[in-house]
């Protein structure tokens, strides 16, 4: 079926039915067909069927989190590792030369969404780079200070830090609120010496519905999280800047491209607003040395995503033919990027976008 044929079609069955309500009857033919697909028709096919299975079995909630899921990480990461080596060729502490500038020490830096996944694994990638005092932003405040503790705890335990030598702080703070976030970036203010010298605003939802059933307040709420939640945090760093700083704000490959087969229109349109809030907000503050950049990751393999995809064999097929490099990211490819944008070995880097997604955009 022609993308023109199913749209046409789609557009009469909406309006056939109005108000247009949830439904798992209209779904599965609603995708649009990818004009390259390496797929053949039938594994095509298999490949929808497999992640319609998936989409209406598992009705997604807030954040990229599912509760027929348990998220696993760090714990069950190899060797008690969240996707953060610090032993073997390349990880570690280095005593060579190695240039200043990209590290971390001294630093006061922020990350959203850092209870868990990249925002976690990005958390912990500063202070292995150097950085000892780190603010741990996340919904749940419990969560997130569960997360400090064991970050802190884990670099003492594996990273040759002293025991108080890291000085990791959860907050709990809904980044789409933006009294929330103003009270947050307070109390980082107070606790962390006055200022803040590197954000990483990772906190985000992904939910997938096709357009024309995609409730409206959800697509309020991503967009209030995902754009609004960077924009609130951005301001409020920026506020505690006074020397300059780095904001990083994680967009995704989806701000540029369009993913297949999963339909996720406003988690695309929401992650290319963010890409260019990172340009403009970089020429607003280039002046004050503020640098904003967007890092913006290709399919990582999450525990999250891993359990999808193990459970979605043709999905994640689908996933891998299109992506040049043949496999997913580790979170541990993202950690070389943020270290680079965070730091002063990026001083005139700003209003850029590094996409880490294995060649997946170049197609
Ligand atoms: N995993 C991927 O493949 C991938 C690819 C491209 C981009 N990204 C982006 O990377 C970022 C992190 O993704 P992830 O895979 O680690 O997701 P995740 O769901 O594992 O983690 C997101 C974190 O954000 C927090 N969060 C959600 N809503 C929040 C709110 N309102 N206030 C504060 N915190 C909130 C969650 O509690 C969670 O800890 C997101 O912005 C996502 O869009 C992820």
């Amino acid at each position: 079926m022609s993308l023109r044929t199913t749209l046409t079609r789609s557009l009469r069955a909406s309006s056939a039915r109005q108000p247009i309500a949830p439904s798992t009857r209209v779904l599965a033919r609603s995708f649009s067909k990818p004009t390259n697909s390496v797929l053949s028709a039938e594994d095509e096919e298999k490949s929808r069927a497999a992640y319609e299975k998936h989409r209406l079995e598992v009705e997604p909630k807030l954040a990229s989190v599912d509760e027929h899921f348990t998220f696993q990480e760090p714990k069950k990461w190899k060797n008690d590792d969240p996707g953060h080596d610090v032993v073997g060729p390349g990880h570690g502490k280095h005593t060579k030369r190695t240039l200043a500038s990209l590290s971390m020490d001294g630093k006061v830096c922020v990350v959203t969404g850092a209870a868990r996944g990249l925002g976690n694994m990005m958390a912990r990638t500063f202070v292995e780079s150097g950085a000892s005092s780190i603010a741990i932003v996340d919904l749940n405040k419990a969560d997130a200070e569960a997360a400090a503790k064991d970050l802190a705890d884990w670099f003492v335990k594996h990273g040759e830090a002293e025991e108080g030598e890291i000085h990791a702080v959860g907050y709990g703070c809904d980044v789409a609120n933006e009294d929330s976030v103003k009270s947050t970036f307070s109390q980082i203010e107070s606790e962390f010496g006055g200022r803040i010298d590197s954000l990483v605003s990772a906190a985000g939802i992904v939910e997938n519905f096709v357009a024309h059933e995609y409730p409206t307040d959800k697509v309020k709420k991503l967009m209030d999280v995902n754009v609004m939640g960077s924009w609130y945090c951005a301001l409020e760093a920026a506020k505690r800047m006074p020397e300059g700083g780095s904001i990083v704000l994680v967009g995704s490959m989806s701000g540029s491209v369009v993913n297949v087969p999963q339909p996720q229109t406003p988690y695309n349109f929401s992650k290319a607003a963010v890409r260019h809030m990172a340009r403009s907000l970089a020429v607003e503050w280039a002046k004050q040395n503020i640098r904003v950049n967007c890092l913006s990751p290709g399919y990582t393999l999450t525990n999250l995503t891993k359990v999808i995809l193990d459970n979605n064999p043709v999905l994640r097929d689908e996933w891998l033919h299109r992506i040049p490099m043949g496999r997913l990211a580790d979170p541990s490819d993202l950690k070389g990027t943020v270290v680079l944008l965070g730091s002063d070995a990026s001083k005139y880097i700003t209003g850029a976008e590094i996409v880490v997604d294995g060649g997946y955009t170049c197609l």
